[in-house]
């Protein structure tokens, strides 16, 4: 299903913006009633990361985003400011598509790029929240003229078909929201952009990498408690959405490095037995003291581990950069 809303320009010379949606809020909520109530019957219970980021906690990754300790985000700018006329000159891409687009600051080193390289005409911003995108997309059709913006509002496990096809094309899956799938899942997700992808269009693919101990476990349990908040605004979300009764300050943030899996582990630890109410799944469920909600995990790769998964499903590596400390990477790929 979609909607096409053309023609939303504020002024002749500002570009054109058209949004089409394939994910309306009341499907996401039933979404989110489907998740909690498997997710919760769980050991360990578990919740997909995807409702961490209500308008609460998306402002909230901002200010992680930050955070001296959170190094990603700076790292990933650093290596964008070196090296997106690369990017853009290797892609020749005429769209450029973000998957999870979020705040489009580093967005705009690649646009540049790409327009001063010339090829540059469409730019597809695809996420989950319409109202986010909407602004985001007039944001950016208003300071780059003549660039058609067209935003999609979808989720990007479920609606890639949807990708608008025609020309070279760029796939950008930034920030390392790729370590939010379990292997798996990631396995498939490279799959069906592969499967979306033309010969000659390309992945852009930023990926966080295994470190030092220390620094990986400071990302992720910051001095300040922005992460902590962040992670317990997700039973906030519960409680609004489905009418829960979760104590927010019943339940501590940790975030431990898994060594075996090579990821790290956002949960939420109940401090003592307690039951909640679920009113809108009709029922109720309960916490030992110390018992762990897992509320996302956040892999961490090795160096050559990401051309091997992407060369699996015919997507061959073009060029990998990292950044001086070599803290994270970005990956180009292409579609043979
Ligand atoms: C947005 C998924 C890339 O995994 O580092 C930050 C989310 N979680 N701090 C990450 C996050 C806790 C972030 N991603």
């Amino acid at each position: 299903m979609s909607e096409h809303h053309p023609a939303e320009a504020e002024g002749p010379c500002h570009g054109l913006v058209s949004v089409e949606v394939h994910l309306h809020p009341d499907e996401a909520r039933r979404a989110l009633h489907q998740e909690a109530l498997t997710g919760l019957c769980l050991h360990p219970k578990e919740l997909s990361p995807k409702w961490l980021y209500d308008e609460r906690g998306s402002q909230l990754f901002d200010d992680i985003t930050r955070l001296p300790e959170y190094y990603p985000t700076r790292r990933e700018r650093e290596i964008l400011h070196a090296h997106a006329y690369e990017v853009a000159r290797l892609s020749g891409a005429v769209t450029l598509i973000e998957l999870g687009s979020g705040t489009s600051e580093k967005t705009r080193l690649l646009l540049d790029a790409l327009r001063a390289t010339g090829s540059l005409q469409r730019f597809v911003p695809f996420d989950v929240s319409e109202p986010f995108l909407r602004r985001a997309a007039a944001t950016l059709a208003h300071d780059y003229p003549g660039l058609h913006v067209h935003a999609v509002v979808g989720d990007f496990e479920r609606h890639l078909a949807h990708l608008p096809r025609g020309g070279r094309r760029l796939v950008a899956f930034l920030g390392g929201t790729i370590g939010n799938f379990k292997p798996e899942a990631r396995a498939r997700f490279f799959q069906d952009v592969a499967d979306q992808l033309a010969p000659g269009d390309g992945l852009l693919l930023g990926t966080d990498l295994i470190k030092d101990r220390a620094r990986l476990f400071a990302a992720y349990n910051d001095s300040a408690g922005v992460t902590a908040e962040f992670n317990r605004n997700v039973l906030r979300v519960l409680n609004r959405e489905l009418g829960a009764d979760f104590d927010v300050d019943a339940f501590s943030h940790l975030a431990p490095f898994d060594e075996e899996q090579g990821w790290i582990e956002m949960r939420l630890v109940s401090r003592r037995a307690q039951q909640v109410r679920l009113p809108a799944l009709q029922r109720s469920t309960v916490f030992e003291a110390g018992e762990v909600l897992r509320t996302e995990v956040s892999c961490k790769f090795r160096p050559r581990q990401v051309e091997a998964e992407l060369s699996a499903v015919g997507l061959q590596l073009a060029a990998r950069w990292t950044d001086r400390a070599e803290d994270f990477a970005l990956s180009l790929a292409f579609k043979h």
